[in-house]
């Protein structure tokens, strides 16, 4: 199951910059998948910024 985005709580980076690779990469290990292929990276920074002013 994938946590909440928007509590505050990063487990894999909380910098922008981690949160951007998070989404591009995906965390494989965890079971995210990359969305690299298929978002380009204005797109990546837009959910970025998303997240950043949903969070608690
Ligand atoms: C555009 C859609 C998505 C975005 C923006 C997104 C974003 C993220 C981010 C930023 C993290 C890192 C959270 C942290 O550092 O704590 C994460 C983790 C994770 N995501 Fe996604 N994700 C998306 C779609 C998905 C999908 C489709 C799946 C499953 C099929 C998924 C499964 C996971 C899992 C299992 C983790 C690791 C566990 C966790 O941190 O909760 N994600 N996601």
């Amino acid at each position: 199951m994938a946590s909440s985005l928007i509590d505050g709580r990063w487990d894999y980076g909380a910098s922008d910059a981690d949160i951007f690779a998070s989404i591009a990469v995906g965390i494989p290990e965890d079971g995210m998948p990359g969305f690299g292929a298929v978002m380009d990276a204005a797109q990546v920074e837009a959910l970025v910024r998303l997240m950043r002013e949903a969070e608690d």
